[in-house]
């Protein structure tokens, strides 16, 4: 009998994710025949009808490794962007791009900054590479409040995150405050501006990452396939920016991290203008819907430009989740976020829009 075994020590301290209940768990459990998912962000219309000929036509080569270097992808956003090929590195979703620049860029003690709140996975990157986190709040209208994120930046600082439009708030960072803050932001610091929710937003004002990474600035742009093009499934996100960036990551990723029908589906999704077309439109009149029954309501939201809308409850809105919930409609709580009266929700369908209203509108009264 010897010691036990032991995990790296701050390991312990991290938590686990717990993954949510599967829709069929939730039917199973309640009773229900269906059920409306409208809590993960995801497109009510699916995938683009392209990526799944191109799975159909990769099913046959499933028994062979993917190709590591992502090639067909990375030649399609190459084109689509009019971007070097080497200017994109690739991961399981934007997740692992999350974990695999914590991974090869922060040593013990250096700082992450991020919004509070805002996407929950970079605390875990910092905490699992023993990195200082510092969480700047939003301001009261919920966005970044970068003049803030700049007066956080020390000399330890290592990675920014700065979530374009933010999750759980759906809000932006505005042009000439991103120029501001980037001219302040020092050469030791690494900029990420997290697109995942770039193709729903249409305000004026909105600045492209990629005009920065062209401009010689450390700032790396992520974006996703799994929300406008409907992948979430089969995970994958990418990175954009200089070469001499993105290096690291190539080092400590595992060869094959992005599958087969993945690389292919994207490949193919990125083509598809037409099903992005839908999906904004779907999305536009979806928010409009939302935004309108929260006014009928008496309930405030938070303006967004991404595909899901912050509605303040007024109470714990785990209960009225649960009353939503037993009426076949999943939303997202704000508990996870420290915003326990706030409620999370994407846009559906106009149908399904219309059966969260309703649902909403009996939880708030019952
Ligand atoms: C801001 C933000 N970044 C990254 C992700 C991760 O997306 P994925 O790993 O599916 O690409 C999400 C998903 O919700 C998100 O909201």
């Amino acid at each position: 009998m010897g010691m036990p075994v032991r995990a790296r020590a701050h390991v312990y301290q991290m938590q686990p994710y717990r993954p949510s209940k599967t829709p069929e768990q939730l039917m199973h459990e309640l009773g229900l025949s269906e059920l409306i998912k409208l809590s993960a962000n995801e497109n009510p219309l699916g995938a683009s009808p392209r990526a799944k000929e191109a799975i159909v036509k990769y099913l046959d080569k499933i028994h062979l490794y993917p190709d590591g270097n992502c090639t067909i992808l990375r030649d399609a956003l190459s084109q689509f962007y009019r971007l070097p090929p080497d200017h994109f590195a690739f991961g399981n979703g934007s997740d692992e791009l999350i974990h695999l620049f914590g991974v090869a860029y922060l040593e013990p003690e250096d700082e992450l900054i991020m919004a509070h709140p805002s996407f929950v996975r970079y605390e875990a990157s910092a905490q699992l590479n023993r990195a200082i986190l510092k969480q700047v709040p939003l301001t009261p209208d919920f966005r970044h409040d970068l003049k803030a994120m700049a007066d956080a930046i020390t000399a330890r600082t290592k990675l920014l995150y700065v979530a374009n439009p933010n999750n759980p708030t759906g809000t932006i960072v505005y042009r000439n405050e991103l120029e501001r803050f980037l001219e302040r932001v020092p050469d030791h610091v690494l900029v990420i501006l997290d697109e995942a929710y770039f193709e729903y937003v249409d305000h004026p004002d909105y600045p492209h990452g990629l005009d920065y990474v062209g401009a010689g600035r450390n700032v790396v742009v992520f974006r996703t396939f799994s929300k406008a093009y409907g992948l979430a499934g089969l995970r994958i996100g990418y990175a954009i920016g200089r070469p001499d960036l993105l290096d690291p990551i190539e080092r400590v990723r595992e060869p094959f991290n992005v599958n087969t029908l993945a690389q292919v589906a994207a490949a193919a999704a990125i083509t598809d203008r037409e099903h992005i077309e839908r999906t904004r439109a779907f999305n536009r009149a979806g928010l409009e819907t939302l935004q309108a029954a929260c006014e009928r309501l008496g309930l405030r939201s938070v303006p967004s430009q991404a595909n899901f809308l912050l509605i303040e409850v007024g109470c714990e809105c785990a209960r009225i989740q649960q009353r939503l919930l037993r009426q076949g409609v999943l939303v997202r709580t704000g508990e996870v976020f420290g915003m326990p009266t706030f409620l999370r929700v994407n846009t559906g369908t106009p149908e399904q829009n219309e059966r969260f209203i309703e649902a909403l509108q009996y939880a708030l009264h019952k």
